[in-house]
C-alpha cells in the first residue's frame, strides 16, 4: 500500500495533508514518508531472514540524516562513495562496522578515515586501488577488510548512463581478471580479503540480469575457493527496479527468494546495496503551478520546481508521474507540458500530461525520494528545496529550504585596484 494517497479529494502523506505542508514550509519541497522507508528497508531484510545478511543502504540514493537514520535505528548498513557520505552515516547514528565502501576514485584520506573508523569493507576497483590501501593500512598498521568489484559483463538492459557491469564500462575489475587481482590482494600483508562484490546497473526491471551476474560470481568463488582463497561474503549490489509508470519489476522478495535458492548450501553472507527500491517510492516533491502558458503548439505550465531540483526527466529522459494535489474539475483537462522557471530547453519535469490545472494549484511529482534532492544543484542561483518526512500525523523540517545569502556566502571579490 502506497503512504500517499487521497483522503476526501486531497492527496496525503501518511495521515497529513500536502496542502499544509505547503503552507507551513513552502514550495519546492521533498516530501518523505518515514513508514513507506521503514517498509521498504524491512521488504529486504524480512526476506533475508535466516540467511546471514546485511543490507546497505546506497546513500547516494537519499543521503539526508533523518533518512539515514530511520534506517540506521532499523540495524541498516550503508554503501558510501565517499569520505563526504560517510561522515553522514555517522553523524546520523549509523555503524560504521556496517558500512561498505564503493567507488573507484578512493582517496589516501579517505581509506585513512574508513580505515580509523573501522568500517565493514573496502569494495576495491582496481588494481592501483589495491596497492593504494595496501599503503594505507601499512601507515597505520592495521588490515584492510577488501572485497573486489567484479564486472561480470552483462547487459543490464536499462538506460546506458546508469548501466554499469559490461566490459566496456569504467567500473570493477574485468571477471576474467578477477583471479590474478585476488592472488595479488591475497599476497599484500596488510590486506584481508572479505568477499566479492558487483553492482551490473541501476532500474532494472527483470531480475534475468541480476541472476546472470549471481551466476557468473558464484563460479569466480568456486575458482578462487580451488586456489586456496575462500571468501566470507558476496555482495550482489543495488540495481533493483520500482515503478515510475507501469513498470512491474520483482519484488524484493520474489528477487531475494532466487538469490536464496542459488546460493542454499553455501556459508556466505550475503549483502545487498539496494538504494532505490528503499526511498523512490517513499518520497515526492510537491510544486505549485506558477504561471499558465498555453501557446497554439503547446500548453505549458510554468512550475515552482525546475531541473535544479528534479533533474532525471533532463538527463535520463525519465518519466516520473505528476498528480494534482487537489484534483479539480471545473476546469477541463488537457495536455500540459510541466516546464521550470531555469533557462534551458531540457527543464522540464514532465510533458504532455493530461492536467486540469490553474494557478497556484499544488502538483505532486511522484518516486522522487530517490537521486531527487541528492542531485539537486544551485543552478540559476536557485536555492535547494526544503526536505520534510512525515510521521503519522506528525511534519518534521528534515533540511530547512537553502537562502539566497548562503549560495554565494563563500565567495569573495577580487582586491580593490
Ligand atoms: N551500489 C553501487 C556500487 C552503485 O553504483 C549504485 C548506484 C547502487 C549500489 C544503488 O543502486 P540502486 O539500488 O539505487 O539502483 N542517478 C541515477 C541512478 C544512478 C545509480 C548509480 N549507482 C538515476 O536517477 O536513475
Amino acid at each position: 500500500m502506497s503512504e500517499f494517497e487521497y483522503q476526501n479529494g486531497e492527496l496525503h502523506a501518511e495521515a497529513v495533508a500536502l496542502s499544509a505542508i505547503a503552507a507551513q514550509y513552502g514550495t519546492p519541497c521533498y516530501v518523505y514518508s518515514r513508514r513507506a522507508i521503514e517498509q521498504a528497508f524491512l521488504a529486504w531484510d524480512t526476506a533475508l531472514a535466516g540467511q546471514s545478511h546485511l543490507v546497505c543502504f546506497a546513500v547516494k540514493a537519499n543521503s539526508n540524516l533523518a533518512v539515514l537514520n530511520v534506517l540506521a535505528r532499523l540495524g541498516a548498513g550503508f554503501d558510501i562513495v565517499s569520505g563526504g557520505e560517510l561522515e553522514r552515516v555517522l553523524a546520523a547514528g549509523g555503524d560504521p562496522a556496517r558500512v561498505v565502501f564503493s567507488g573507484l576514485g578512493k582517496t589516501e584520506e579517505e581509506m585513512r578515515r574508513a580505515l580509523q573508523v573501522g568500517i565493514k569493507c573496502f569494495n576495491v576497483e582496481s588494481t592501483a586501488e589495491l596497492e593504494r590501501l595496501q599503503n594505507v593500512a601499512a601507515e597505520l598498521g592495521v588490515k584492510a577488510p577488501v572485497s573486489l568489484r567484479v564486472n561480470p559483463d552483462v547487459d543490464a538492459q536499462t538506460h546506458p548512463y546508469i548501466s554499469t557491469g559490461l566490459k566496456e564500462n569504467k567500473f570493477g575489475i574485468d571477471i576474467t581478471m578477477a583471479p590474478t587481482v585476488y592472488r595479488r590482494a591475497a599476497e599484500l600483508p596488510n590486506l584481508e580479503v572479505q568477499g566479492v562484490d558487483c553492482h551490473i546497473g541501476s532500474q532494472l526491471t527483470d531480475d534475468t540480469p541480476l541472476i546472470d551476474a549471481l551466476d557468473r560470481m558464484l563460479l569466480l568463488i568456486d575458482d578462487l575457493a580451488a586456489e586456496g582463497i575462500q571468501v566470507r561474503h558476496l555482495d550482489l549490489g543495488g540495481g533493483l527496479g520500482v515503478t515510475y509508470e507501469d513498470e512491474v519489476p520483482p519484488t524484493p522478495g520474489e528477487y531475494l527468494a532466487k538469490v536464496r535458492e542459488k546460493v542454499a548450501g553455501r556459508e556466505l553472507t550475503l549483502l545487498f546495496e539496494p538504494g532505490r527500491s528503499i526511498v523512490a517510492n517513499a518520497g515526492l516533491l510537491l510544486t505549485q503551478v506558477n504561471l499558465l502558458k498555453p501557446t497554439e503548439h503547446k500548453n505549458f505550465a510554468i512550475i515552482d520546481a525546475a531541473m535544479n531540483d528534479l533533474i532525471r526527466p533532463a538527463l535520463y529522459s525519465a518519466w516520473m508521474g505528476i498528480d494534482a494535489v487537489r484534483p479539480r474539475t471545473d476546469v477541463p483537462a488537457q495536455a500540459w507540458d510541466m516546464v521550470g522557471p531555469v533557462c534551458e530547453t531540457g527543464d522540464f519535469l514532465g510533458k504532455d500530461r493530461q492536467l486540469a490545472l490553474a494557478e497556484g494549484d499544488l502538483l505532486a511529482v511522484r518516486s522522487a525520494g530517490a537521486y531527487g534532492f541528492v542531485m539537486s544543484s544551485n543552478y540559476n542561483t536557485r536555492p535547494r528545496a526544503a526536505e520534510v518526512m512525515v510521521d503519522g500525523a506528525a511534519t518534521h523540517l528534515i533540511r530547512r529550504r537553502e537562502t539566497v545569502s548562503e549560495l554565494f556566502a563563500g565567495e569573495s571579490l577580487l582586491p580593490e585596484a
